[in-house]
């Protein structure tokens, strides 16, 4: 089944034409051909075998969006959770974290998929800590780069920490599927033991596993890791029966040479760190809705761009966001980062949740360029883009609800209502 969508607008992502005026996108499970050609399109709008959709007069067509971080399992959280400093959400977490875990149950999950793949987004990187969540994001139409995490400072626990965690991981490569790529994720320097982290990406090497962590997240982590003081003294005291940090943060990083890692977060990095992540290759995940709620403040985005690493925008789970829409996240980075000019910011902010957390996800998605998967959106604008420099701009703006949404080709169902995403 071949489908032709016509728009007014077409971002390709593509730097060789990256917007068509009055444009096509012809694709089955992968994309056949992107062209403003009146007369190719005219072709297969006559074949017979060609579905075509038309557009409205301000209808935009892009690559499905990509959430490159978020928690499915605490998909029940709303407003249970201490908002405003890091320690203060952290300590909230370890006294509810049982109860909100629990309270997301399989229709949870669902809704919340399904809201998801109704915002635009077709491809999530899901951080898993129980696997709770490992059969809703497997019979989801949604693509699910299934990050198994490993947790666990006590040398004393490592060998169970870690044969829990390759356990979670084999039962995610048993769902292994075109829409289900496992994953490896190390929770951050200060929560796992340097020996589990070196074990852990030696495994996702070996097995050309996608990697991510969290690093340099809040002031008490930098405070913490640098001279084992600070708020995270008395928490470890409390928690951990322990007084010291487990490594260093140069220590951490250096871990992860040769894997071109995702890094969440980021925000308290020091100048050297950024150095070094943009030598690995590595990529950012910059969650800013997250950081203000929980009060680690605002990754400076002008240093990442001068060292030209690259960064993908991504919500966190609800458990550190009111939703899990990746347009809604957009707009407050658009806003957020004042100092950056508006046009080129935004164009940067849509090429951070399509081809960069492709390329750092090793996906075959993200681009509309012939070839690729077929993991299409359309929206509308409100009006005409008159000054096309602002294109993104206006995107990001003004996409709200989805015209279609295909993930491989395949239409998902988008509800009339807005879904709650509880
Ligand atoms: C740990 O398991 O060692 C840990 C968990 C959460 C925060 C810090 C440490
Ligand atoms: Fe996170």
């Amino acid at each position: 089944m071949v489908t032709m969508l016509l728009a007014r607008t077409v971002l390709t992502m593509d730097p060789t034409r990256p917007i068509l005026k009055d444009a096509a996108v012809i694709f089955d499970t992968k994309i056949i051909e992107v062209t403003d050609d009146p007369a190719v399109i005219e072709r297969y709008a006559r074949d017979r075998a060609v579905e075509v959709i038309e557009g409205g007069a301000h209808t935009v067509v892009m690559p499905g969006l990509i959430n490159s971080h978020l928690h499915l399992e605490f998909s029940a959280q709303r407003t249970e959770l201490d908002y405003g400093s890091f320690m203060g959400w952290l300590y909230s977490v370890m006294e509810k974290r049982e109860r909100l875990v629990s309270a997301c149950k399989e229709a949870c999950y669902t809704r919340t998929l399904e809201s998801i793949a109704a915002s635009g987004v077709t491809t999530i990187g899901a951080v898993s800590s129980y696997g709770f969540d490992l059969a809703a994001c497997a019979d989801s139409p949604l693509k699910v780069v299934y990050f198994n995490e490993l947790i666990g400072s006590n040398p004393a626990a490592a060998d169970m920490i870690f044969a829990d965690f390759v356990d979670r991981l084999e039962s995610s490569f048993e769902r292994m599927s075109d829409r289900l790529y496992p994953a490896v994720a190390v929770h951050s320097p200060y929560s796992v033991h340097p020996v589990l982290v070196r074990k852990a990406v030696h495994l996702a090497k070996s097995r050309g596993l996608p990697i991510g962590a969290h690093f340099m997240e809040s002031r008490s982590e930098r405070r913490w890791l640098d001279s084992g003081s600070g708020e995270f003294k008395p928490f470890f005291e409390q928690f951990l029966k322990s007084a010291t940090p487990v490594g260093s943060a140069a220590d951490f990083l250096s871990c992860f040479e040769g894997v071109k890692p995702l890094f969440i977060h980021g925000v308290h990095a020091s100048d050297e760190e950024l150095s070094t992540i943009a030598r690995m290759g590595g990529t950012l995940v910059h969650c800013p809705v997250s950081n203000r709620l929980l009060g680690c403040g605002r990754l400076n985005l002008e240093k990442v761009k001068n060292r030209e690493i690259g960064y993908a925008v991504a919500t966190d789970g609800l458990s550190s966001n009111y939703t899990l829409d990746l347009f809604s996240e957009l707009r407050h980075a658009l806003l957020m980062h004042e100092g950056l000019d508006l046009a080129l910011l935004a164009r940067d902010l849509i090429r951070s949740v399509t081809e960069i957390p492709a390329r750092a996800m090793g996906l075959h998605t993200g681009r509309l360029v012939a070839g690729r998967s077929a993991d299409v959106i359309s929206f509308d604008l409100p009006g005409e883009v008159e000054h096309e420099r602002l294109t993104y701009a206006q995107v990001i703006l003004h996409a709200q609800k989805m015209r279609t949404v295909f993930i491989e080709g395949e239409p998902i169902d988008i509800p009339k209502e807005p879904l709650d995403d509880r």
